[in-house]
């Protein structure tokens, strides 16, 4: 489904992808680690097309993913209704009036019919059904979180791009949200930071080195159990709390 090929990207003098080349296969679950900074969000807006390679290139399915090749109408709704994308802050995807609106505005644009039936089902499903009414500013981190994967469950894409979706959820809300994503059919690539939670989900893990570099792609049973792999990914970590003072989160 996903092909990348030695892609270089930089945000002015700072290179955050370098040589970078995996590809992710149709109804694969892939989790993307890799400390602060090393480019997990950078790789996830690639691969939604927001941002593009200076170097090298990305296929999806098949189609180079350019700004010219998204320009083209077509190619551009197709690969819009099949690639949804969970931003790491959701303040930024909320914008409309209410949670129905957030929920519904996606279908709009797509011009769906029924609706109702489909923001009704959803917001059951995410427990948002007390809340379609409010507006989504007034929500707290949680809820907020629980709206943005709404807004995009709904449009039931082929391919989802989640970027720590449970960095604000409470554990009911992480439970259901581990349960749906092993269940779904769709293709899946989920930056986390915890190994356990990731191990749940993800048969596959990419992790990314402090200076930008992919430095695992295989097992993820093999890359958690393997302590060196993990220290030197930064993912195991010594400190003085109280608890166990070796420890991945
Ligand atoms: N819009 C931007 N302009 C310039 N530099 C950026 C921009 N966004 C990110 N960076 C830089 O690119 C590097 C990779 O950032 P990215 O957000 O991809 O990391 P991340 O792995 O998602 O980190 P985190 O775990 O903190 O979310 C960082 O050094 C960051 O400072
Ligand atoms: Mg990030």
């Amino acid at each position: 489904m996903i092909e990348v090929k030695n892609i270089y990207f930089k945000y002015g003098q700072e290179q955050v992808q370098e040589n970078a080349s995996f590809s992710v296969s149709e109804g694969e679950k892939m989790a993307l680690f890799g400390v602060n900074g090393s480019g997990k969000t950078s790789l996830l807006k690639l691969l939604d097309g927001l941002i593009f390679p200076q170097k090298g290139e990305i296929l999806f399915e098949g189609h180079k993913l350019t700004k010219q090749s998204l320009k083209d109408k077509n190619f551009r709704k197709e690969f819009r209704t099949s690639v949804g994308m969970l931003f790491q802050n959701p303040d930024i995807m909320l914008f409309n009036p209410s949670v129905y609106d957030e929920l519904s505005f996606g279908l709009k644009q797509l011009e769906s019919t029924k609706l109702d039936e489909k923001v009704n089902y959803w917001a059951e499903r995410l427990n948002l059904s007390s809340l379609l009414s409010k507006s989504p500013v007034k929500l707290s981190g949680g809820e907020k979180q629980r709206v943005a994967l709404a807004s995009i469950l709904i449009l039931e894409p082929k391919l989802l791009l989640l970027d720590e979706p449970f960095s604000s959820l409470d554990p009911r809300a992480t439970g259901w949200l581990i349960d749906f994503l092993s269940s779904l059919d769709s293709t899946l690539v989920i930056a986390l930071h915890n190994m356990e939670l990731a191990k749940e989900i993800a048969d596959r893990v990419i992790v990314l080195s402090e200076n930008h570099k992919i430095i695992f792609n295989g097992d993820i049973n093999e890359f958690a159990n393997d302590k060196d792999k993990l220290v030197k990914a930064g993912l195991w970590h010594r400190h003085s709390g109280k608890g166990p003072h070796f420890h991945n989160f």
